[in-house]
């Protein structure tokens, strides 16, 4: 039987190249793409992740066409209105990670909406990084800690207690689509010993099954942490 990973890490990339090996216009793809993203959800609740957390909107995204970013944010505002009151019946929790400045006021109300209401549940824990970059989370970090002046000195501890994601843990597998072997920008303090499983499938391929082939992918490592093989035989003995 697989050990199921506490907390998996989500870049589904590959929308657009999706749509366009189909002579459709990109955002069909995301339209797609949202479909993969709820099969994913499900079946971690399912098969018991504790954390989920996905690459939705990177910080380097609005440089896209405007037609497309607001695609995007409509697709986003009008999934998260239909899809929470599902999530909240399965007890799960949706938190939404990056900088909140540049969003439309619609999609943040219905953002702090989604979040209160789901925020006591014990469920899967959903994490939606929007406006997101592993760097912005830790200059964020590193300014809070400025502003309080509490800190002369950091380490590793207390900076990771500023992160975005302080309170959760890291995730021990994290998966990529679409072929590219990169983070492009995700979780990069919290990926320090992540496994990265890179798959060719795109984004709106993913299913349910290829969820399952990268967990068994992920029983297959062996996690040594800095040590070595024969240390952690015995350590399980
Ligand atoms: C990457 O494909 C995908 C995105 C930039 C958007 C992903 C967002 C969703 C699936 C919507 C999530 C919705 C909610 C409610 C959380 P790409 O466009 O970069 O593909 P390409 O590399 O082939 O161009």
């Amino acid at each position: 039987m697989d050990q199921i990973p506490i907390h998996i890490g989500i870049i589904m990339d590959g929308n657009g190249r999706w749509a366009k090996k189909r002579f459709l216009p990109r955002v069909f793809g995301h339209v797609r793409g949202v479909s993969a993203l709820k099969k994913t959800i499900m079946h971690c609740n399912d098969i018991g992740v504790k954390h989920l957390t996905v690459f939705a909107f990177g910080r380097e995204n609005w440089q896209r066409p405007n037609s497309e970013v607001n695609f995007l944010m409509k697709l986003m505002l009008k999934k998260l209105n239909h899809e929470l009151s599902e999530l909240h019946a399965k007890n799960a929790r949706i938190r939404f990670i990056g900088d909140r400045s540049r969003l439309n006021k619609q999609l943040l109300d219905s953002i702090i909406y989604a979040e209160s209401q789901t925020q006591k549940n014990t469920g899967l824990q959903f994490n939606v990084c929007l406006d997101y970059s592993g760097q912005y989370d830790i200059v964020q970090a590193v300014n809070r800690i400025i502003k309080e002046g509490k800190h002369e000195q950091i380490n590793e501890e207390i900076l990771a207690g500023y992160l975005l994601t302080h309170d959760q843990p890291a995730p021990e597998l994290i998966i990529r689509t679409s072929g590219e072997c990169r983070l492009s920008n995700f979780m990069l303090w919290q990926s320090a010993y992540s496994e990265l499983y890179f798959t060719p499938l795109f984004w709106p391929e993913f299913s349910p099954q290829e969820l399952d082939k990268a967990i068994e992918w992920y029983n297959n490592r062996e996690r040594r942490f800095g040590q070595i093989s024969e240390q952690l035989k015995e350590a399980s003995c």
